[in-house]
């Protein structure tokens, strides 16, 4: 009785009262914070029948935790964004550098998360050494062959599947001019054969955007598919990029996900976004018309996806994780632009939860 009359005593006395109840109130918040932050039970990648991936960017896994967080736990497999890339890997005719490129390895690896290998040859993003390169036809071989065979054998094991070509076609269904066509007669074939060589066991890619609506540049995509297998040259997939916007035709993109599937390759949605500023409109509001044509566009393709053999499906990566990492903010500056499934703040969008309740 003594003890507990002293307890009221010490209890009355505003100081103690006033440290109680700032104990409370932080248990509370405490509560609630870990609320909001707890880790969702059901995951989208988890219903789906294929890897479902992002590209993604070492710089923003080191310093941001909710996305490193968001990264690992939503999807089953990773792209580097542009830390494959000829320009990030072999800096100096006599240097490569994997630092980073190795960091997205180690990254997917301790989640067992697939990796997928972008790009060996592009007309983008090339160091300026490569640009200025001088030799005849022998000399650009080798110079190419040893890029693709060193960067192969690096990942050897460790990637699954590489973009071997990306984006060699025009829209009218040429080749595009580069310094790749200039000086090596047949590159595609050779940066295959070069690749097969060098990782007999990867998944060999040719990747490109924009065929929807583009008819001869698809033909001309089909017409090296074909060629590839006439030649007996290695070609496993078809990158299909889905850079699409909510106007983008579904008739258009359905057929050119049904002319890829008739090749009998791999197909991989190896850049998902969808744009819903596409004219970069600075009035624009990210509304509920916005958000539900985005989500039809979000549903096509997935469920497209869904039906094609499962043999052939090696799955659908989207290009970074939240809107504020799309390159269509930050390469193509259209600050008001929300093209992927997670927000500012990587909170899943509505749309996640539709595709979520659709697709299991
Ligand atoms: O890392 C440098 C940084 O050091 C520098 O301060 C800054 C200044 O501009 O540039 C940074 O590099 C940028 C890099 O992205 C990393 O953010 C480059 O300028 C910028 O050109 C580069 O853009 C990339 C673009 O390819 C280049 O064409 C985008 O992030 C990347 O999303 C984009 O990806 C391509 C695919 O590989 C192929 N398909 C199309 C797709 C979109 O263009």
């Amino acid at each position: 009785m003594k003890g507990f009359c002293k307890c009221i005593f010490i209890l009355r006395k505003p100081f103690t009262m006033k440290i109680l109840y700032t104990f409370f109130v932080l248990g509370i918040s405490q509560f609630i914070f870990a609320q909001s932050q707890s880790v969702p039970k059901v995951f989208l990648k988890d219903v789906l029948t294929f890897p479902l991936g992002a590209s993604v960017n070492p710089r923003l896994l080191d310093e941001n935790v909710t996305y490193r967080e968001r990264t690992g736990s939503e999807f089953s497999s990773v792209t580097a964004e542009n830390h494959m890339k000829m320009m990030n890997v072999h800096p100096g005719a006599d240097r490569f550098d994997f630092v980073l490129g190795d960091e997205i390895v180690a990254f997917a690896k301790n989640r067992k998360q697939r990796i997928h290998g972008h790009t060996l040859v592009w007309h983008n993003q090339v160091p300026q050494w490569m640009k200025d390169f001088q030799g005849d036809q022998v000399a650009w071989e080798n110079m190419l062959k040893n890029h693709i065979q060193t960067v192969v054998a690096h990942y050897k094991g460790k990637v699954a599947g590489w973009d071997v070509v990306n984006e060699a076609f025009l829209d009218d269904g040429s080749l595009r001019p580069t310094i790749w066509s200039d000086h090596i007669p047949d590159y595609l074939a050779k940066s295959f054969l070069w690749a097969y060589e060098a990782d007999p066991n990867a998944i060999l890619f040719y990747n490109d955007y924009g065929q929807d609506g583009k008819p001869k540049k698809m033909q001309a995509i089909l017409n090296l598919v074909q060629d590839f297998k006439n030649r007996n040259i290695p070609i496993n997939g078809l990158g299909l990029q889905m850079h699409v916007n909510i106007g983008s035709k579904n008739e258009a993109i359905l057929e050119v996900i049904n002319q890829s599937v008739a090749t009998g390759l791999s197909v991989h949605f190896s850049e998902l976004d969808v744009a819903v500023n596409p004219k970069n409109n600075p009035d624009f509001v990210y509304d509920d018309v916005a958000k539900d044509e985005q989500l039809n566009k979000f549903l096509l393709l997935f469920n497209a996806f869904k039906s094609i053999p499962k043999g052939q499906q090696y799955g659908i990566t989207f290009w970074n994780v939240g809107d504020k990492d799309s390159w269509l903010r930050g390469y193509f500056k259209r600050p008001k632009e929300n093209p992927l499934l997670f927000d500012d703040a990587y909170a899943r969008k509505a749309a996640y939860n539709v595709l979520l309740q659709t697709l299991k």
